[in-house]
């Protein structure tokens, strides 16, 4: 049997994971991988498809391409959307559907509007073929649809409108392991791409001062350990028309197959400590590191950053301590900061730090000088993922 043909598909990424996210799925087996600006363009079979959904940490989506079309107004994109798919077989009246919007091109600049004029197409041509229509579900759609406007350049390609299949259908940094969340948690794809960044790879310590609900520990055993980010919800491309569900099963028992007790080549994981001075929320990181079945080798301790002795052998740091926008007051903050210096020259050396910052007077305070930058956003705020060399 011939396999069946690669589609194009974009990786939605938060920005600044870019690199990492192409190289996750470029070793996942996406072909065709390019970087994007908040977006990884890649190729997938069927089957690749799938494994990207159960095991890439990194994306906040999948995007499937339906159609790419020339798209000057209103009418293109109406017309251009009743043609871009066989609907007949993706969208009868019975599946329920949601569109989403992103971009601008030919005057059609407000996404609610475009999202619209796309459910309208699709409504009208349902009726016109069975009579009857589907209906919209926000919440929980059978299918949604994502639609994405480019405006295009001058001298060069004209505006255009990619209209996709959202695999996933809800955000793929939820996996499910987190029920319980501290003040300001990481997105669970964000904390696993700040710790590829770091190119930790189990076999030396790793220790959060701050540890919060355990998000950037979690992911970064789940991913030493191969526990497959997507084995624990459900997915919108298991209700397309297309679905093969003994290929999903095959690919969902590679997935399941990937855990172990060790590191890949059989040695043991090193330590991993947390942190963290709110009893109620240490609380949340033991039962969200339960949920996700690592509970086992991540030592979690409550107490205050000023008192945190790491192991004996040096490591990786990872911290997103509070930087002012949502929790405590700058002075505190500062004086924490130059606290948190203090102790990590005085018991940290030969270690490697990654902060998290989103206010740089506050990392001054630390009287160290980074020697990496890695411009990221967690929740639209503008921040910095700071490596420091501890001597
Ligand atoms: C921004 S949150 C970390 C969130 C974490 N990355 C997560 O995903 O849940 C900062 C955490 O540091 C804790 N914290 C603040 N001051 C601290 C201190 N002096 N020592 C230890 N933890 C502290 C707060 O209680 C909070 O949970």
């Amino acid at each position: 049997m011939a396999s069946p043909s690669p589609f194009d598909v974009i990786a939605v990424v938060p920005p600044g994971l870019e690199e990492p996210a192409a190289a996750e799925l470029a070793a996942l087996g996406a072909s065709a991988v390019r970087p994007l600006r908040r977006a990884v363009a890649l190729r997938a079979d069927p089957a690749t498809f799938y494994r990207l959904h159960l095991q890439a940490r990194l994306p906040f989506r999948f995007l499937r391409q339906l159609a790419r079309f020339p798209c000057h107004g209103r009418e293109d994109l109406y017309e251009g959307v009743q043609r871009a798919a066989d609907w007949e077989r993706w969208l009868p009246p019975q599946l329920s559907f949601r569109v989403e919007a992103s971009g601008s091109a030919g005057g059609l600049n407000h996404s609610h509007y475009s999202a619209l004029q796309v459910k309208n197409a699709l409504v009208d041509l349902q009726r016109h073929l069975w009579g009857k229509r589907s209906s919209v579900d926000l919440d929980d759609p059978d299918v949604v649809l994502h639609l994405h406007l480019s405006p295009g350049r001058p001298g060069g390609a004209g505006p255009e409108a990619v209209l996709s299949l959202d695999g996933g259908g809800a955000s793929l940094h939820r996996r499910g392991y987190r029920a319980a969340m501290g003040l300001a948690p990481l997105k669970e794809n964000l904390a696993a791409g700040l710790i590829a960044h770091t190119g930790w790879d189990g076999r030396v310590p790793l220790a959060d001062p701050f540890c919060g609900s355990g998000t950037l520990l979690i992911e970064a055993a789940c991913r030493a350990l191969g526990r497959a980010p997507g084995l624990e919800r459900d997915f919108s491309l298991e209700r397309w028309p297309d679905f093969d569900a003994a290929l999903w099963t095959q690919e969902r028992s590679v997935a399941v197959a990937l855990a172990r007790h060790t590191l890949a080549d059989g040695q043991p994981l090193a330590p991993i400590v947390g942190m963290e001075r709110e009893a109620n929320v240490l609380a949340m990181a033991r039962t969200n590191a339960a949920a996700a079945g690592v509970a086992d080798w991540i030592d979690l301790q409550q107490g205050d950053c000023r008192d945190f002795r790491p192991p004996d052998a040096p490591g990786v740091l990872v911290c997103n301590p509070p930087y002012g926008d949502r929790l405590g007051a700058d002075d505190d903050l500062e004086a924490l900061y130059g606290d948190l210096g203090r102790m990590l020259k005085q018991r940290c050396g030969g270690w490697t730090l990654w902060l998290l910052s989103g206010n740089p007077a506050l990392t001054g305070a630390l009287r160290m000088k980074a020697s990496r930058r890695v411009p990221v956003s967690n929740g639209g705020i503008d921040c910095r993922w700071l490596r420091y060399d501890i001597r």
